[in-house]
């Protein structure tokens, strides 16, 4: 085979790399923070060190309601605080998923089961408070507070856990938006942190990951890079550097071999 020929290949395969990213979506984790709320609504300032999430991703519509998310976890419970941005109210459908609500997905052995198991559960809570359940979730486990703002709408709820939680601990953990825009009844929007696919209500392996850890974060806000913000996929831009430089290379060394032969 010619040389000219093998770096032709070479190049080729390195061009190929680069226009070949990883293209699933990538799992987003966040850290909860040790601590007990008041289940009340109001958010008190043991909130202010929380990691916060927002929910990106569209599983339905355009222009959804979104929210701000925070976490935190005692031996007993996991606590969600949300501040959902949605601009006109609703609860006019007659089915608990089309009317305006938060819905929290949690996996407590985190097994990414494809159906739920007895640990899985599904928490619905429109802004009126009235709580819809799916799974283990249940009145027994789940209390809720809610109320109105200027920009939409607040959840504080706590989740009882099966067993007593202690640091370290991974569960699946997701949290969903369900947005009627026009108060016809209708769901026009499903927003959610991490699984877009529309399954979280019966699959649980695409739940992001929620880790239980005792220090409170630093920063209310994590910067860019930090665990809560979306993340450009770093393994892609690596594998993108990587296959950039073999093809400067590969196309240096193409370009020394012509001059040399031209001297020659
Ligand atoms: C989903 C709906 C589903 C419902 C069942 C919701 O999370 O978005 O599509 O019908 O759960 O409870
Ligand atoms: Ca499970
Ligand atoms: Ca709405």
């Amino acid at each position: 085979m010619g040389k000219k020929f093998s770096l032709f290949i070479v190049a080729l395969l390195a061009l190929n790399l680069l226009i070949s990213p990883v293209s699933a979506e990538d799992l987003l984790k966040t850290d909860a923070i040790f601590g007990t709320p008041e289940i009340d609504a109001e958010k008190d300032d043991i909130w202010d060190g929380a990691n916060v999430i927002k929910t990106e991703r569209y599983v339905e519509g355009s222009d959804a309601a979104w929210a701000e998310v925070r976490t935190m976890w005692d031996e007993e419970n996991l606590y969600v605080y949300a501040e959902v941005h949605d601009g006109s109210l609703s609860v006019k459908s007659e089915n608990d998923w089309e009317q305006d609500s938060v819905e929290v997905f949690l996996d407590q052995n985190n097994a990414k089961s494809a159906t739920f198991e007895d640990d899985d559960g599904q928490y619905r809570v429109n802004y009126e408070n009235k709580q819809s359940y799916g799974g283990v979730a249940s009145a027994d486990n789940f209390t809720t507070a809610t109320k109105t703002t200027d920009f939409g709408y607040v959840v504080e709820a706590a989740i009882k856990l099966a067993s007593a939680a202690s640091e370290g601990t991974v569960f699946g953990f997701d949290f969903q938006i369900n947005d009627d825009k026009d108060d016809d009844g209708v769901r026009d929007a499903v927003i959610i942190w991490n699984d877009s696919s529309g399954q979280s209500f019966q699959n649980t392996s695409g739940f992001g990951e929620l880790t239980l850890v005792k220090e409170a974060a630093s920063d209310e806000t994590p910067a860019a890079g930090e665990e809560g913000e979306k993340l450009p996929n770093t393994s892609t831009a690596m594998y993108n550097i990587l296959a950039l430089g073999l093809v400067s290379i590969t196309l240096g060394g193409f370009v020394l071999f012509k001059m040399k032969k031209r001297t020659a």
